[in-house]
């Protein structure tokens, strides 16, 4: 995909810094098909690498600064390498990768950076996974390190962890960077093996709509579901010793040992329980091209993220309930941590028009809010970018 970004980095840089840049890079964000809240729970998966990305341009330079300057808020930081600061703010996803590499036992160069993206902010998508990933495949060239793809991911999702304290898995980080055209990534979180399954929709299309709603305290209601599901883990584990995440736990198992658990836990556990099978489920039904049943299940997984997990809200619950009523809709679901952000649709092309009108306007009537609407195949993962 030509990003027209690349190009402006390049200039901004040249007019920053009096020099182009040594070398580009991007790394993009993502929607998941199906499989949320699940990676955290040793669980499975189904991403896709979409065709919106952050890129970086830069060179190193003789000190220990870094001088970041972001072209989307036009803002400028500076700090040194040896006394990183959080800030609540982009460049503490930037911070948390240096952090990370140095904890590695890298040395890292100070340097000069330009970053320019188009993946909506707080959308579910990913901006700051692929704000991460793009700065460890950045500096890892820069510094000349060789870090395993896989690897990467797990540096990038330990910076988030504990630079920026938001306790997630590994999906994001892991699809940024692993992603590849034409593919969902089909990942088991456990061992992060994975199959990259042809996403071959055949008279379909990913669509994704923002609501463009972003409800507050959303990190510290993920970091309280993935408490509860440890919890469920916890209680269940007295009668099933062998069990170590709610991966291991069948349905038949958690309904037999439901009374341990508060309702709410239980309600947490039969989310992930079932969403696991139905990530299982979807790989197969994908692989025979069954586009129908595929749209079912995501409609079952939305009514599970609504009903038992909690994390959905009425913004992106009008969006599924309007998407599903059009004619041409196979399914759709909310996509991501939740709370607001995304849902993902699979819309036949030939209505795509009508899809569009419909859902911008009953939103609209419905909630007072304008929704986006965005469409991607699935694309390649960070790589490194030239400028045509
Ligand atoms: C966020 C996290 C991911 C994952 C999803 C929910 O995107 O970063 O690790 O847990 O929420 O599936």
């Amino acid at each position: 995909m030509t990003y027209e970004g690349i190009a402006r980095v390049q200039a901004a840089y040249a007019e920053q810094f009096g020099t182009p840049p040594a070398f580009l890079v991007s790394a993009p964000g993502r929607v998941n098909l199906i499989g949320e809240h699940t990676d955290y729970n040793d669980g499975f998966v189904l991403p896709m690498a979409i065709d919106k990305k952050i890129a970086i341009g830069g060179s190193e330079r003789n000190d220990d600064t870094v001088c970041l300057y972001s072209l989307n808020f036009e803002y400028q930081e500076e700090f040194s390498i040896l006394s990183l600061q959080k800030k609540d703010s982009w460049t503490d996803y930037v911070k948390g990768v240096i952090d990370q590499l140095l904890k590695a036992g890298h040395s890292v160069k100070g340097f000069n950076a330009v970053l320019e993206g188009n993946i909506p902010q707080g959308a579910g998508l990913s901006s700051s996974a692929a704000i991460e990933v793009a700065t460890a495949f950045f500096l890892a060239r820069l510094n000349s390190i060789e870090i395993q793809a896989e690897e990467m991911a797990k540096l990038c999702q330990r910076a988030e962890n504990h630079f920026v304290g938001m306790n997630c898995g590994i999906m994001d980080q892991f699809i940024s960077r692993l992603g590849q055209k034409n593919h969902a990534l089909f990942l088991d979180c456990r061992d992060l093996s994975y199959k990259l399954i042809p996403c071959d929709l055949d008279e379909y299309i990913v669509v994704m709509c923002n609501s463009n709603v972003e409800h507050k305290l959303v990190d510290s209601a993920y970091n309280e579901r993935r408490a509860q599901c440890e919890e469920g883990v916890r209680l269940l584990k007295t009668k099933l010793p062998d069990i170590t995440a709610l991966r291991d736990v069948s349905f038949a198992q958690l309904e037999n040992h439901a009374s341990l658990l508060s309702p709410i836990i239980y309600q947490r556990c039969k989310h992930v329980v079932t969403e696991n099978e139905r990530v299982k489920t979807a790989v197969n039904i994908l692989r025979k091209g069954d586009i129908a049943a595929f749209g079912q299940l995501l409609y079952q997984s939305h009514a599970s993220l609504r009903d038992d997990y909690e994390v959905s809200c009425e913004e992106v619950d009008h969006l599924v309930d309007i998407a599903q009523a059009i004619e041409g809709t196979a399914g759709a679901r909310m996509t991501g941590g939740g709370f607001g952000g995304c849902t993902v649709n699979l819309v036949k092309k030939s209505a795509m028009e009508h899809f569009k009108a419909v859902i911008l306007k009953e939103y609209k009537k419905r909630t007072g809010i304008t929704a986006e609407i965005y469409t991607s195949k699935a694309e390649d993962g960070a790589r490194i970018e030239t400028v045509e």
